[in-house]
């Protein structure tokens, strides 16, 4: 899908009236705008939102699998590994300060435990800060004797107030990660039965953290377009940027189906993991 089902008549608040707004929104429509490009060239371009809710790519991570290649001793032992993240080759330090400028009220960003300390300091001085937790009790089983990494976190910070922190009944979030395989109902696939998107998170993970409020949501690494969805279903509006046209598209097409359908709220998922879902995908050579 390219371009633009625009709103008739506009939000008075969409962003593209915004006169700092240069570029084209991919997909406008019910007021969600998609665009398609490098958060680091948007984010200084956008108006400020009510609160900012992403889970970049986490780069980077050391410290992770080592695996004998092959299964035998005398094999070549593979150290370290590549992470999901690395291919896109985005630092927090590139978007974190932006992103937390553009918030008026707070935010949540997702992290893995490498970067719990930095992204900390990167949020810099807030008013509040607060770590959660997302249990994924379903994640796949350790490949190689690693623990079996079943936790992501989850960075939540208040910039001033206006948000209901409250309505966060905890801090420990024990939701499953969509499945893939011939059971999944959430999980977005391809025709072929292939995960489309490496890290689709839950959407009732989601609707947990937005529970907090805020009119205007903004997601700049919004991948199958996740936060928008929720965003969208719970009477809100909502900015996406993604730099891969693959996932606007299938943003798009979300987004779409929620016209058809109406609220859908997912059920939990069935059937296997998605190895995907491992915070380490591919592995490298040492
Ligand atoms: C961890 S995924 C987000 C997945 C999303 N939460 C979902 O449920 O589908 C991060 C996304 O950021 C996108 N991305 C990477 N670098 C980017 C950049 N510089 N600007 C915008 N998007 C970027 C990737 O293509 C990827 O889809």
């Amino acid at each position: 899908m390219s371009n633009n089902t625009s709103t008739s008549p506009k939000s008075e608040l969409s962003v593209e009236n915004h006169t700092e707004v240069r570029i084209t929104p991919y997909y406008q429509h019910a007021g969600i705008t998609i665009y398609h490009g490098d958060c680091r060239d948007i984010l200084p371009m956008l108006p400020k939102v009510d609160l900012v809710l992403t889970d970049p790519p986490y780069p980077g991570l050391s410290g992770g699998i080592e695996h004998m290649n092959g299964g035998g001793v005398s094999e070549r032992v593979i150290h370290g590994s590549k992470t999901v993240g690395d291919p896109w080759k985005v630092r927090f330090d590139e978007w974190v300060k932006p992103a937390v400028d553009l918030s008026t009220f707070g935010g949540f960003f997702f992290c893995s435990y490498h970067s719990v300390a930095e992204l900390r300091t990167l949020i810099g001085d807030v008013e509040s800060a607060w770590l959660l937790v997302w249990y994924k009790r379903n994640s796949p089983v350790a490949i190689c004797n690693v623990p079996r990494f079943t936790s992501e976190f989850i960075w939540s910070y208040k910039t001033s107030p206006g948000l209901k922190w409250r309505a966060l009944e905890t801090t420990v979030f024990d939701i499953p990660t969509p499945q893939g395989g011939c059971m999944a109902v959430e999980r977005i696939q391809d025709n072929a039965g292939k995960s489309v998107h490496p890290t689709q998170k839950p959407i009732a993970l989601i609707y947990k953290l937005l529970a907090v409020g805020g009119e205007l949501i903004l997601d700049p690494f919004m991948g199958t377009g996740t936060t928008l969805v929720a965003a969208k279903q719970m009477g809100r509006r909502a900015i996406g940027i993604e730099i891969e046209e693959r996932y606007c598209e299938i943003a798009a097409k979300r987004l779409s189906q929620e016209v058809l359908f109406g609220v859908d709220i997912p059920q939990i998922t069935k059937g296997e993991p998605d190895a995907s879902d491992s915070l380490f995908s591919t592995l490298e050579s040492a």
